[in-house]
Protein backbone atom coordinates (compact mmCIF):
# COMPACT_ATOMS: atom_id res chain seq x y z
CA UNK A 1 0.00 0.00 0.00
CA UNK A 2 1.43 3.48 -0.68
CA UNK A 3 2.73 5.48 2.18
CA UNK A 4 0.42 8.27 2.94
CA UNK A 5 1.00 11.74 1.27
CA UNK A 6 2.07 14.57 3.98
CA UNK A 7 0.59 17.29 4.46
CA UNK A 8 0.46 20.72 6.66
CA UNK A 9 -1.87 18.58 8.75
CA UNK A 10 0.90 15.46 8.78
CA UNK A 11 3.65 18.11 10.03
CA UNK A 12 1.85 19.47 12.69
CA UNK A 13 0.95 16.62 14.15
CA UNK A 14 4.45 15.31 14.09
CA UNK A 15 5.21 18.54 15.78
CA UNK A 16 3.47 17.58 18.20
CA UNK A 17 3.93 14.49 18.68
CA UNK A 18 7.77 14.94 19.10
CA UNK A 19 8.29 13.11 16.06
CA UNK A 20 11.44 14.85 13.90
CA UNK A 21 10.33 15.95 10.60
CA UNK A 22 13.25 15.16 7.70
CA UNK A 23 13.40 17.74 4.62
CA UNK A 24 16.01 18.13 2.17
CA UNK A 25 16.28 20.00 -0.68
CA UNK A 26 15.56 18.65 -4.22
CA UNK A 27 15.38 20.13 -8.04
CA UNK A 28 14.68 17.51 -9.97
CA UNK A 29 12.74 13.84 -11.42
CA UNK A 30 15.31 11.18 -10.18
CA UNK A 31 16.04 12.61 -6.96
CA UNK A 32 12.56 13.08 -6.25
CA UNK A 33 12.34 9.60 -6.47
CA UNK A 34 15.40 8.28 -4.48
CA UNK A 35 14.70 10.56 -1.69
CA UNK A 36 10.95 9.57 -1.14
CA UNK A 37 12.20 6.22 -1.61
CA UNK A 38 14.62 7.06 1.35
CA UNK A 39 11.97 8.57 3.59
CA UNK A 40 12.33 12.16 3.09
CA UNK A 41 8.68 13.92 3.90
CA UNK A 42 9.19 17.11 2.64
CA UNK A 43 11.19 18.06 -0.42
CA UNK A 44 12.14 21.77 -1.17
CA UNK A 45 12.68 22.73 -4.28
CA UNK A 46 15.00 25.42 -3.03
CA UNK A 47 16.35 28.46 -5.18
CA UNK A 48 19.63 27.10 -3.72
CA UNK A 49 19.77 25.37 -7.44
CA UNK A 50 21.08 28.60 -8.48
CA UNK A 51 24.38 27.79 -6.63
CA UNK A 52 24.35 24.17 -6.55
CA UNK A 53 22.94 23.17 -9.91
CA UNK A 54 23.76 26.73 -12.20
CA UNK A 55 27.07 27.26 -10.63
CA UNK A 56 25.86 31.01 -9.30
CA UNK A 57 27.94 31.83 -6.39
CA UNK A 58 23.96 33.13 -4.84
CA UNK A 59 20.97 32.62 -5.09
CA UNK A 60 20.22 35.99 -6.47
CA UNK A 61 19.95 35.45 -10.31
CA UNK A 62 17.22 32.50 -10.03
CA UNK A 63 13.83 33.22 -11.96
CA UNK A 64 10.43 32.16 -11.26
CA UNK A 65 10.23 30.57 -14.49
CA UNK A 66 13.24 28.47 -13.83
CA UNK A 67 11.24 27.74 -10.11
CA UNK A 68 8.65 26.68 -11.84
CA UNK A 69 10.27 24.21 -14.34
CA UNK A 70 12.29 21.94 -11.42
CA UNK A 71 9.14 22.22 -9.25
CA UNK A 72 7.38 20.38 -12.01
CA UNK A 73 10.30 17.95 -12.59
CA UNK A 74 9.79 17.20 -8.70
CA UNK A 75 6.33 16.77 -8.57
CA UNK A 76 5.45 14.89 -12.07
CA UNK A 77 6.73 11.82 -9.87
CA UNK A 78 6.67 12.88 -5.88
CA UNK A 79 3.56 10.44 -4.44
CA UNK A 80 3.72 11.11 -0.63
CA UNK A 81 6.37 13.68 0.27
CA UNK A 82 5.13 17.89 0.29
CA UNK A 83 6.78 19.61 -2.10
CA UNK A 84 7.31 23.16 -1.01
CA UNK A 85 9.12 26.26 -3.53
CA UNK A 86 11.06 28.53 -3.38
CA UNK A 87 9.66 32.04 -4.26
CA UNK A 88 12.64 33.45 -5.78
CA UNK A 89 14.58 37.08 -5.67
CA UNK A 90 11.76 39.97 -5.71
CA UNK A 91 8.86 38.04 -7.36
CA UNK A 92 6.82 39.17 -3.89
CA UNK A 93 8.23 42.19 -3.74
CA UNK A 94 4.46 43.12 -3.65
CA UNK A 95 1.47 40.93 -2.28
CA UNK A 96 0.19 41.21 -6.07
CA UNK A 97 3.64 39.85 -7.39
CA UNK A 98 2.88 37.05 -4.74
CA UNK A 99 -0.35 35.77 -5.82
CA UNK A 100 0.49 35.79 -9.41
CA UNK A 101 4.69 33.43 -8.68
CA UNK A 102 2.54 31.78 -5.97
CA UNK A 103 -0.11 30.96 -8.80
CA UNK A 104 2.12 29.87 -11.56
CA UNK A 105 4.28 27.74 -8.52
CA UNK A 106 1.47 25.76 -7.43
CA UNK A 107 -0.79 25.89 -10.79
CA UNK A 108 2.21 24.81 -13.50
CA UNK A 109 5.05 23.49 -11.18
CA UNK A 110 2.78 21.19 -8.87
CA UNK A 111 3.84 22.47 -5.70
CA UNK A 112 1.84 22.27 -2.44
CA UNK A 113 3.19 25.45 -0.24
CA UNK A 114 5.49 28.03 -1.28
CA UNK A 115 8.56 29.29 0.72
CA UNK A 116 9.62 33.00 1.08
CA UNK A 117 12.52 34.84 2.60
CA UNK A 118 11.57 37.79 5.24
CA UNK A 119 9.81 38.72 8.48
CA UNK A 120 6.98 40.45 9.73
CA UNK A 121 7.00 43.22 6.52
CA UNK A 122 5.26 40.29 4.73
CA UNK A 123 2.76 39.55 7.09
CA UNK A 124 -0.05 40.94 4.75
CA UNK A 125 1.68 38.93 1.60
CA UNK A 126 1.73 36.01 3.88
CA UNK A 127 -2.33 36.56 4.84
CA UNK A 128 -3.39 37.19 1.24
CA UNK A 129 -1.57 33.96 -0.21
CA UNK A 130 -3.14 31.89 2.65
CA UNK A 131 -6.68 33.34 2.56
CA UNK A 132 -6.50 32.55 -1.25
CA UNK A 133 -5.11 28.59 -0.12
CA UNK A 134 -1.57 28.57 -1.20
CA UNK A 135 -0.17 27.75 2.07
CA UNK A 136 3.27 29.63 3.63
CA UNK A 137 6.18 28.34 4.76
CA UNK A 138 8.63 31.38 6.47
CA UNK A 139 11.87 31.78 6.25
CA UNK A 140 13.95 33.53 8.84
CA UNK A 141 17.28 33.84 10.21
CA UNK A 142 19.91 34.21 7.19
CA UNK A 143 18.08 35.27 4.58
CA UNK A 144 20.01 33.91 1.11
CA UNK A 145 18.55 36.27 -1.42
CA UNK A 146 19.53 39.34 1.10
CA UNK A 147 23.22 38.50 0.72
CA UNK A 148 24.26 41.57 -0.80
CA UNK A 149 22.29 43.25 2.25
CA UNK A 150 23.65 41.35 4.83
CA UNK A 151 27.46 40.95 3.65
CA UNK A 152 28.32 37.62 3.85
CA UNK A 153 27.20 33.93 5.37
CA UNK A 154 26.88 34.23 9.51
CA UNK A 155 25.15 33.71 12.03
CA UNK A 156 21.80 35.45 12.72
CA UNK A 157 20.23 36.42 15.90
CA UNK A 158 23.84 36.18 18.25
CA UNK A 159 22.67 39.83 20.02
CA UNK A 160 19.60 40.42 21.91
CA UNK A 161 18.06 43.09 19.77
CA UNK A 162 18.08 40.89 16.50
CA UNK A 163 17.02 37.50 18.70
CA UNK A 164 14.46 39.50 19.97
CA UNK A 165 13.51 41.02 16.55
CA UNK A 166 13.64 37.41 14.50
CA UNK A 167 11.22 36.02 17.66
CA UNK A 168 8.47 39.21 16.93
CA UNK A 169 8.81 38.12 13.08
CA UNK A 170 8.39 34.45 13.50
CA UNK A 171 5.25 35.63 15.58
CA UNK A 172 3.84 38.00 13.34
CA UNK A 173 4.00 35.22 10.65
CA UNK A 174 2.71 32.88 12.62
CA UNK A 175 -0.23 34.82 13.17
CA UNK A 176 -0.40 36.01 9.58
CA UNK A 177 -1.27 32.33 8.52
CA UNK A 178 2.24 30.63 7.94
CA UNK A 179 1.90 27.11 8.14
CA UNK A 180 5.93 26.33 8.50
CA UNK A 181 9.14 28.10 9.36
CA UNK A 182 12.53 27.36 7.85
CA UNK A 183 15.13 28.93 10.33
CA UNK A 184 19.27 29.37 8.82
CA UNK A 185 21.61 29.82 10.80
CA UNK A 186 20.91 31.18 13.98
CA UNK A 187 22.25 30.33 17.37
CA UNK A 188 20.79 26.92 19.01
CA UNK A 189 18.78 27.98 22.22
CA UNK A 190 17.10 30.79 20.03
CA UNK A 191 15.85 28.19 17.91
CA UNK A 192 15.24 25.90 20.87
CA UNK A 193 12.96 28.73 22.45
CA UNK A 194 10.89 29.42 18.93
CA UNK A 195 10.25 26.26 18.02
CA UNK A 196 8.85 25.53 21.84
CA UNK A 197 6.56 28.99 21.36
CA UNK A 198 5.47 28.85 18.23
CA UNK A 199 2.25 26.31 17.21
CA UNK A 200 3.70 26.09 13.63
CA UNK A 201 6.45 23.39 12.91
CA UNK A 202 10.02 24.76 12.86
CA UNK A 203 12.77 23.50 10.16
CA UNK A 204 15.82 23.87 11.14
CA UNK A 205 19.47 24.30 8.69
CA UNK A 206 22.20 25.20 10.99
CA UNK A 207 19.84 26.25 14.20
CA UNK A 208 20.93 22.74 16.32
CA UNK A 209 18.71 20.10 17.57
CA UNK A 210 15.52 21.94 19.46
CA UNK A 211 13.23 22.27 15.92
CA UNK A 212 10.73 20.41 14.80
CA UNK A 213 13.00 19.18 11.51
CA UNK A 214 15.54 18.99 9.87
CA UNK A 215 16.70 20.57 6.11
CA UNK A 216 19.94 20.60 3.94
CA UNK A 217 21.12 21.25 0.80
CA UNK A 218 20.93 17.71 -0.71
CA UNK A 219 24.46 18.59 -2.97
CA UNK A 220 25.83 19.35 0.57
CA UNK A 221 25.10 15.87 2.12
CA UNK A 222 26.42 14.13 -0.98
CA UNK A 223 29.64 15.81 -0.99
CA UNK A 224 28.60 17.45 -4.84
CA UNK A 225 28.88 21.06 -3.40
CA UNK A 226 32.21 22.69 -4.92
CA UNK A 227 34.61 24.13 -2.23
CA UNK A 228 33.87 24.36 1.57
CA UNK A 229 30.94 23.08 3.45
CA UNK A 230 28.84 24.86 5.46
CA UNK A 231 29.96 23.69 9.06
CA UNK A 232 26.34 23.48 10.34
CA UNK A 233 25.83 20.67 7.18
CA UNK A 234 27.24 17.11 6.64
CA UNK A 235 28.61 14.39 4.28
CA UNK A 236 26.76 11.55 5.00
CA UNK A 237 28.16 9.71 1.74
CA UNK A 238 31.22 10.08 2.65
CA UNK A 239 30.99 9.17 6.55
CA UNK A 240 29.01 5.60 5.11
CA UNK A 241 32.16 5.11 3.03
CA UNK A 242 34.70 5.69 6.17
CA UNK A 243 33.02 3.36 7.82
CA UNK A 244 32.82 0.67 5.53
CA UNK A 245 36.64 1.74 4.64
CA UNK A 246 37.31 1.12 8.72
CA UNK A 247 35.65 -2.23 8.95
CA UNK A 248 37.34 -3.41 5.47
CA UNK A 249 33.93 -5.74 5.23
CA UNK A 250 32.93 -6.34 1.73
CA UNK A 251 28.75 -6.71 2.42
CA UNK A 252 29.72 -3.07 3.85
CA UNK A 253 31.00 -1.69 0.89
CA UNK A 254 28.18 -2.84 -0.72
CA UNK A 255 26.05 -1.00 0.93
CA UNK A 256 27.28 2.00 0.12
CA UNK A 257 24.68 4.48 -2.22
CA UNK A 258 23.19 7.64 -2.79
CA UNK A 259 20.39 6.23 -1.65
CA UNK A 260 22.42 4.68 1.71
CA UNK A 261 23.69 7.66 2.36
CA UNK A 262 20.00 9.80 2.10
CA UNK A 263 18.06 6.95 4.75
CA UNK A 264 21.32 7.78 6.74
CA UNK A 265 20.60 11.37 7.18
CA UNK A 266 17.04 10.51 7.62
CA UNK A 267 17.53 8.10 10.60
CA UNK A 268 20.05 10.68 11.80
CA UNK A 269 16.92 13.37 12.21
CA UNK A 270 14.60 10.68 13.19
CA UNK A 271 16.75 9.86 16.32
CA UNK A 272 17.70 13.24 16.72
CA UNK A 273 21.65 12.33 16.33
CA UNK A 274 21.51 15.06 13.73
CA UNK A 275 22.62 17.80 14.35
CA UNK A 276 25.68 16.32 16.46
CA UNK A 277 27.91 19.01 18.85
CA UNK A 278 30.12 19.37 15.95
CA UNK A 279 26.98 21.16 13.45
CA UNK A 280 25.43 23.05 16.35
CA UNK A 281 26.40 27.01 15.68
CA UNK A 282 26.56 28.94 19.18
O1 LIG B 1 16.97 27.33 -1.17
C1 LIG B 1 17.19 26.54 -0.25
O2 LIG B 1 17.78 25.47 -0.43
C2 LIG B 1 16.76 26.89 1.09
C3 LIG B 1 17.32 26.07 2.22
C4 LIG B 1 18.67 26.58 2.51
C5 LIG B 1 16.44 26.09 3.41
O3 LIG B 1 16.05 27.82 1.27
Amino acid sequence: MPAATVTTTTLLARKQRGEPIACLTCYDAAFAQLLERAGVEVLLVGDSLGMVVQGHSTTVPVTLDQMVYHSRCVTRVAEQSLVIADLPFMSYATPERALEAAARLMGEGGAAMVKLEGGGALAETVARLTALGAPVCAHLGLLPQSIHQLGGYRVQGRDAEMAARIEADALALQAAGASLLVLECVPSALATALAQRLRIPVIGIGAGQGCDGQVLVLHDILGLTPGKAPRFSKNFLAELSAGAQADDQASDRAGISIEAAVRAYVAAVKAGAFPASEQILA
